[in-house]
């Protein structure tokens, strides 16, 4: 008995490394998996409220009405995007509108196209994003990263965000919003603060009972996010969305990426199944996803944001289908 002691333990310390670190991605042939082409853009300060208020997006009220972001606006990134850059009124058929950038960043571009795909090997979701980001100017917000690219799952228990993606989580007084008077904030979802005003929904949040029973019935957001720089190994990190956002520790979630010339190839992936406090993805969905990316040193809003996209896993119909590997 005693002679075993030795491998076993050694047996033992790696398994318990196993089941640490998080799953690889290098098995997957991405040239073999379809992809979808999305354009994200700059949104500049385009916030929930702002959003929903007519005389400041003139969709407010058919989307009060049930008609989703998308349905309107998907196509239209490429054009949106660069002109909320500039911090220039916008421009319309139907008339100028203010800007909605008062800081812009000068030279900056104003949209990233970039091709999706979606894998599962029945144990793993994996998300491929490539995209080139264009000739970005350094804006020295974050000198950490040069490059961030972040998913968002929702898995149907948010309302607001099966109809308007991450914009949902996007409020008026969130950090570097106009309402957010200096005040540091970061996501949240309407329904965990007790009043939401054209300014947002401040800080006070609903009882705590009310609370738990939001978060029991699911209703978060999770995201993803490869830090990327220029020749270095990516960063994984992840976290959710719920009366603000935080990031889980020890990440859950690997990345991977290559680049050069600011051109990106980024993988991410967790078990379908991460435990409590984490979205499964073995149910039928439906799931919706989202994808940002912070380009030239960014932080905070100054990002991409795409329109959300319906995603099932392994059969159904949605704009993405993982694609069994
Ligand atoms: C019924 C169609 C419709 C719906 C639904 C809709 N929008 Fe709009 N949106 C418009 C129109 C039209 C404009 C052009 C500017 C204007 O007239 O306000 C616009 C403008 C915008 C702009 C600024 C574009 C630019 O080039 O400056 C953003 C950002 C935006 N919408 C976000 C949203 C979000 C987020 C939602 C969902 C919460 C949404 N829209 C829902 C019709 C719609």
């Amino acid at each position: 008995m005693f002679r075993f002691a030795r491998p076993l333990a050694v047996f033992s310390s790696i398994a318990a490394l196993a089941a640490l670190t998080p799953v690889r991605a290098a098995g997957i042939d991405w040239a073999s998996v379809p992809g979808k082409d999305i354009v994200l853009f700059y949104p500049g300060q385009a916030s929930w409220e702002w959003a929903l208020t007519a005389s400041d997006m003139s969709g407010a009220d058919d989307f009060r009405k049930g008609k989703n972001c998308d349905a309107c606006h998907i196509g239209e990134e490429k054009d949106m995007g660069p002109q909320i850059v500039t911090g220039k009124p916008r421009v319309f058929k139907t008339g100028e509108k203010p800007s909605i950038e008062p800081t812009p960043i000068p030279g900056k571009p104003g949209a990233i196209p970039a091709t999706v795909k979606f894998a599962n090997d029945g144990t793993s979701l994996f998300v491929h994003v490539e995209f080139a980001e264009g000739a970005q100017p350094d804006a020295r917000q974050d000198p950490a990263f040069a490059t961030k690219v972040t998913v968002m799952f929702n898995d149907g228990k948010v309302p607001e965000a099966n109809r308007g993606g991450c914009f949902a989580a996007c409020h008026d007084d969130a950090s570097g919003m106009p309402s957010a008077a200096g005040a540091t904030r970061t996501k949240y979802l309407p329904k965990t603060h007790a009043k939401l005003t054209r300014q947002g929904g401040g800080d006070a949040l609903k009882p705590a009972d009310e609370l738990a029973k939001l978060k029991a019935d699911g209703y978060y957001l999770e995201y993803w996010q490869a830090r990327l720089n220029p020749g270095q190994p990516a960063q994984a990190a992840n976290g959710s969305i719920f009366d603000k956002r935080e990031q889980t520790s020890p990440t859950v979630v690997s990345a991977e990426a290559s680049g050069a010339g600011g051109k990106w190839s980024v993988t991410l992936s967790r078990k379908l199944d991460a435990g409590a406090g984490f979205k499964s993805f073995s149910g039928p969905g439906p799931y919706f996803v989202a994808v940002a990316i912070h380009a030239g040193h960014t932080a905070q809003r100054f990002h991409y944001v795409s329109y959300e996209r319906s995603l099932a896993i392994g059969s159904g119909t949605a704009d993405f289908v993982t694609v069994k590997k």
